[in-house]
């Protein structure tokens, strides 16, 4: 358990603990990507005492609260979360995307990994997002069909369920809240109501798309209004009676092949019926004497994370005070080092052999900590093309602990907010983009200005390289903080930064989610901050050679802090909507 000083003072100051912010202000600076943190001795967690989902969006996270208080175990709740927000979230939540999930379970004293990721259709071919020119097509890996990936997770949530849940809900019983919200509509509201309108047009593109997300005069639905989503709910009718089959065969996938054939796709029903998520060991390491546990590959975060992780290690970063020149330097350095890495080494681990084990080995840290100058920025002066980072991209974190001692840290994503945008006819299922995730040609860059090379070139079959990283911190076995992030490239840092306010820096959860956060990923080579930042600060690293942008990306670690004093939630004041729901 995690006993900070921080936290101790407010229970002993008899503070309640309650939601206390996402006041329309901030949520209205948070919609121009100008949020500004509040002082951290304002932020309080949330708490509960038996069960927690912290999740972006309110009626979801209730849902799974709802499943904990029936007597659900962490990944119940989280299956039924994760088919909610597939309703409720259609900006990152998802049946028609994929992702990962972390599972600690106490039950099978193990942990894993599930990846749902999506797959590259059989069809595909490396050079699949070049144009004539033999130059990256971007119109192609991002806003075509062809950037469709063969969707994860009805299959992701189904297998984490049958073989980690309680076995006291059936997958009808989880998928039934979902499905009267598809039904029989819900009112557009937070982060759904702020996102909808800008990203209207690109839905619209596709008349099945646009008939579910306008008014009837053809505009984007806004708050306030009732988004109703009838083939949806058919469609999760036939996973609840069918299981993953009602989604992967029969008329479902027939139609999400012809919808994906009409746009310029080229999914097949066999893409679909061979479709399999898959259980893995998830990777490991420690860092100040606490275990982490986060995802392996085709994702980057894990590893990414662990090699920041091992770098930092080697500094006295609580001397350093949080937030200041000094410490945000040794973030940027290791942040660069690391993705260097990522950018080099790793992909799908059915077609590269990356060296992991040596990436997240404290020898190699020790090795890369040698080169990192306490005055300077390394410079990265690398002929490698790139691109600042795409703003206002989306996936989804939440994170869920029970009281038998189980967690739960699942992201996942369409890759752009709302995917591609195409929904398949007659399906209501979303389509995601994700395969832009794949490097279109060695050197080139995807959405979030991350470079790759032959290792992550798209093939048939192949999981695009991901960045996202759920994560639990376990000590003594048993998790104290579950975290994780959307924001693309900067998932990895946003969870760095989490983990190293609370360890190194004994912040409580919620101060340690809204302390402003920087990025660095190796190329392009700059620090991308948030505001909120001391100018002073500012100018220190500025004088230490790192060129300084801003803003940052949207990122959004919805996390949850297991403490003597029960859990703590912390719902990123980010973006408007995010709850921690508990009793
Ligand atoms: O898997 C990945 O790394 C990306 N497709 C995630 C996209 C994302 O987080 C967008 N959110 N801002």
């Amino acid at each position: 358990m995690i006993s900070f000083a921080a936290e101790r003072r407010w229970i002993a100051a008899g503070i309640v603990l309650v939601v206390a912010w996402c006041g329309p202000c901030a949520a209205q600076e948070q919609r121009r990507g100008f949020y500004t943190p509040p002082s951290a001795d304002a932020i309080h967690a949330v708490v509960a005492e038996h069960g927690m989902v912290v999740a972006q969006e309110k009626i979801a996270a209730r849902i799974g609260a709802d499943v904990l208080r029936r007597g659900g175990n962490a990944v119940d709740a989280a299956v039924a979360t994760g088919f909610a927000m597939a309703v409720t979230y259609p900006r990152a939540g998802n049946i028609g995307g994929g992702g990962f999930m972390v599972i600690h379970s106490r039950e099978h004293a193990e942990d894993v990994a599930i990846d749902y990721r999506e797959t590259a259709p059989a069809a595909t071919t490396p050079g699949m997002f070049l144009g004539a020119d033999g130059k990256p097509d971007i119109a192609k890996s991002r806003d075509s069909a062809l950037s469709i990936g063969v969707p994860g997770t009805v299959a992701g949530l189904t297998l984490a369920l049958e073989k980690y849940g309680s076995g006291k809900f059936t997958l009808a019983a989880l998928l039934q809240p979902a499905i009267d919200l598809a039904r029989d509509g819900f009112v557009l509201t937070d982060d759904g109501a702020d996102t909808l309108p800008d990203w209207h047009r690109r839905l619209a593109r596709w008349p099945a798309s646009a008939k579910i997300f306008s008014r009837p005069d053809g505009t984007s639905l806004r708050e306030g209004d009732r988004l109703v989503q009838t083939d949806l709910a058919a469609t999760l009718s036939a996973i609840a009676e069918q299981g993953p089959r009602g989604f992967y065969e029969g008329p479902v996938p027939e139609k999400l092949v012809k919808a994906i054939g009409d746009a310029g796709g080229i999914m097949t029903s066999d893409d679909l019926k061979s479709y399999q998520a898959v259980i893995r060991a998830p990777v490991r390491g420690s860092y100040r004497g606490y275990d982490i546990v986060s995802m392996p590959q085709p994702s980057s975060g894990g590893v990414v994370l662990l090699e920041t992780l091992n770098i930092l290690e080697g500094f006295p970063m609580h001397e350093m005070k949080q937030g200041s020149a000094p410490s945000l330097h040794l973030l940027i350095e290791a942040m660069k080092r690391a993705y260097a890495d990522r950018a080099r080494y790793l992909g799908d681990p059915a077609f590269i052999s990356a060296p992991v084990a040596t990436l997240i080995s404290k020898d190699y840290a020790a090795k890369q900590r040698a080169g990192i100058d306490p005055d300077h920025a390394t410079p990265w002066t690398d002929a490698l093309s790139a691109t600042p980072p795409h703003e206002g991209s989306n996936t989804t974190h939440f994170s869920v602990v029970d009281s038998m001692g189980n967690a739960v840290s699942n992201t996942y994503t369409l890759n752009f907010s709302y995917g591609v945008g195409l929904v398949a006819d007659g399906t209501g299922v979303l389509l995601n983009n994700e395969l832009d995730d794949f490097t279109a040609a060695p050197g080139a860059s995807n959405a979030f200005g991350l470079v790759g090379f032959e290792a992550n070139l798209p093939g048939p079959g192949k999981r695009p390289l991901s960045s996202m990283a759920p994560t639990i911190v376990l000590k003594d076995n048993k998790p104290v903080l579950v975290t994780g992030s959307p924001g693309g490239s900067r998932i990895i840092s946003t969870v760095l930064q989490v983990i190293v306010n609370v360890l190194d820096y004994s912040m409580n959860v919620a101060a340690a989610v809204d302390a402003p956060r920087l990025h660095h990923q190796w190329l392009p080579d700059e620090v991308r901050i948030e505001r909120g930042f001391a100018d002073d600060t500012i100018a220190e690293l500025k004088a230490k050679g790192h060129h300084v942008v801003e803003p940052l990306g949207q990122t959004s670690a919805n996390s949850i802090a297991v403490t003597d004093y029960g859990l703590l939630g912390a719902p990123d004041p980010r973006s408007r909507g995010a709850e921690a729901a508990g009793q």
